[in-house]
């Protein structure tokens, strides 16, 4: 009966309509899952045919630009940086997700031409989160070399180092001093000393070496962004053999104080230092099996490269800031000078008392994060972040110098305000998201104690030894906070100051 209802045609097409309907139903169904794959990607701004955001992260601070793009398309945003997917991340929260909750998956570091080549090529080593050998070196680097207890060790070495800059800044006093520089050189020298001894370097001087091997990290080589054709433009350019010449003028440094450390005659050290410390591990297979030279070297170079310039850079902006500031200056003075008492120098056991220096410290690295965009990291799989997809191998850039005065988190964040840590809720220490100038995460700045203990015990002995003044003619409102550099970011222009000694000091 319900048949003969139908119109013949109808009946007449029904085989048919019938073979059509399970490829209808195949076709719905891909399109549905077609649909279901369409990445919900992070907001990203128009890209130029193959430079991509190039263009847009130019000039001398990419972190400013990046800050201004952001304050456009988002905390989050994709560019294109050449060939290269960059997702830059802006604010605390977008940071938590990636240093918090996805640290798992974007805790690897891309394999940069400059980092690959001045880490002995170890990508397990140095890249590679998951691999036993980068567990393995950050566990020597975190527990052995680089631990509380280690940096306590070389307190006298320390020392010495400091009374000797003492001496030749009161030598030039009252003349202005080129505080940038010594300032350098003192640092290059006791991380020189705490890792390899008294090897001196052949090719110039250390903080030389170490400023060349800074901007060939962080110079946008071609390759960076062209993986499939930049090394031409880097070898036309001449920025491959500079590269190259940078890498084998460390090698040779780092091969010399090997030799001198394996040679059976050699005395006794004072100090040990990390290359002792390496060798001795190396012999023990339990702890580090398998460990060869260029592993040493290659810890070496991340000392060096991790540990100088950072603390230096800290310690000019804090005396920049502190010039800048008068009343701050003066409190901070007569907090280490009661302390303290009279005394040749500060001692590093003073320095757990002197509680507004630590303050001091803190809203400097807050204000001026000599790494401005942290290391870049990179993701090992497809994870979603703050809502968006993200693929693997995308590289990852996030924007602690905006964070760090972002004004949703801090009051008034332009101005150097140490007492806003006076409660002391908030720290560096990877906890506070909002404050990131050590990173956070699988990642964080393994040399956190001795970065901070060097900048406080260098500017408590400034401070304690001596006044400081501006050389003749200049104003506090001339006082530049111009910044220089993309990996690392330091004033442009030389700090001057003038030193007096303070009478009735001891010895
Ligand atoms: C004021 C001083 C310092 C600051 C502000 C600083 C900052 C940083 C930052 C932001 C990172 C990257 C974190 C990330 O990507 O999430 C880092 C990594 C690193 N730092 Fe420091 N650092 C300082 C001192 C030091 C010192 C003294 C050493 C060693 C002697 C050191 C060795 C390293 C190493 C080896 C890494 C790479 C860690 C990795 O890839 O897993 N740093 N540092």
């Amino acid at each position: 009966m319900g048949l003969m209802a139908f119109h013949p045609l109808f009946l007449q097409w029904l085989p048919l309509l019938l073979l059509l309907l399970p490829i209808l139903c195949l076709f719905l169904l891909k399109q549905k899952n077609t649909q279901k794959k369409i990445p919900n990607l992070p907001p990203r701004p128009p890209t130029l045919p193959i430079i991509g955001n190039l263009h847009q992260i130019g000039g001398k601070a990419p972190h400013h630009s990046l800050w201004k793009l952001s304050q456009k398309y988002g905390p989050i945003m994709l560019l294109k940086l050449g060939q290269v997917p960059t997702l830059v991340i802006s604010s605390s929260e977008m940071a938590k997700e990636v240093l918090k909750t996805h640290d798992h998956q974007c805790c690897s570091r891309p394999p940069t031409e400059g980092s690959r080549r001045l880490s002995y090529n170890f990508l397990d080593v140095t890249f590679s989160p998951y691999s036993d050998y980068w567990s393995k070196m950050r566990k020597i680097c975190v527990s052995e070399l680089l631990s509380s207890a280690r940096v306590r060790s070389y307190r006298l070495l320390r020392k010495q180092e400091m009374t000797r800059f003492i001496n030749l800044v009161s030598e030039a006093s009252p003349n202005a001093i080129n505080l940038s520089e010594n300032v350098c050189s003192l640092i290059g020298t006791i991380v020189r000393r705490i890792g390899c001894g008294g090897t001196q370097f052949e090719c110039g001087k250390p903080e030389d070496a170490i400023k060349e091997a800074m901007t060939m990290l962080g110079s946008f080589s071609a390759a960076d962004f062209f993986p499939s054709f930049g090394w031409i433009v880097d070898v036309l350019t001449g920025f491959h053999a500079r590269r190259e010449k940078c890498f084998r003028d460390f090698d040779q440094f780092f091969q010399r104080v090997l030799d001198e450390h394996l040679d059976p005659s050699r005395p006794i050290p004072e100090h040990e230092d990390i290359i002792d410390v390496m060798i001795q591990l190396s012999e023990d297979q339990s702890i580090a099996g398998g460990l060869t030279k260029d592993h040493i070297k290659a810890v070496l170079m991340n000392v060096f490269l991790g540990g100088i310039n950072t603390s230096a850079i800290t310690i000019v902006w804090a005396m920049t800031e502190l010039s800048r500031n008068p009343p701050v200056m003066k409190k901070l003075q007569a907090e280490i000078r009661t302390c303290v008492g009279k005394k040749a120098m500060v001692e590093e056991s003073d320095i757990e008392n002197l509680h507004y220096l630590k303050l001091v410290v803190k809203e400097t690295l807050r204000l001026h994060p000599p790494a401005v965009l942290l290391l870049p990291h990179e993701t090992m799989v497809q994870c979603k972040i703050g809502g968006y997809d993200v693929h693997p191998k995308t590289r990852i850039h996030v924007n602690a110098w905006a964070i760090n005065r972002d004004p949703r988190n801090w009051k008034e964040p332009e101005e150097f305000i140490p007492e806003r840590f006076e409660n002391g809720c908030i720290d560096f220490k990877g906890q506070h998201f909002e404050f990131l100038t050590f990173g956070a995460g699988r990642r964080i700045c393994p040399g956190l104690v001795m970065g901070t203990t060097n900048v406080e015990f260098v500017l408590a002995n400034l401070l304690y030894c001596f006044d400081w003044g501006l050389p003749s003619g200049m104003k506090i409102e001339d006082i530049s906070l111009e910044e220089e550099g993309t990996f690392t970011v330091y004033r442009k222009l030389p700090l001057y100051l003038v030193p007096i000694k303070l009478a009735g000091l001891e010895g």
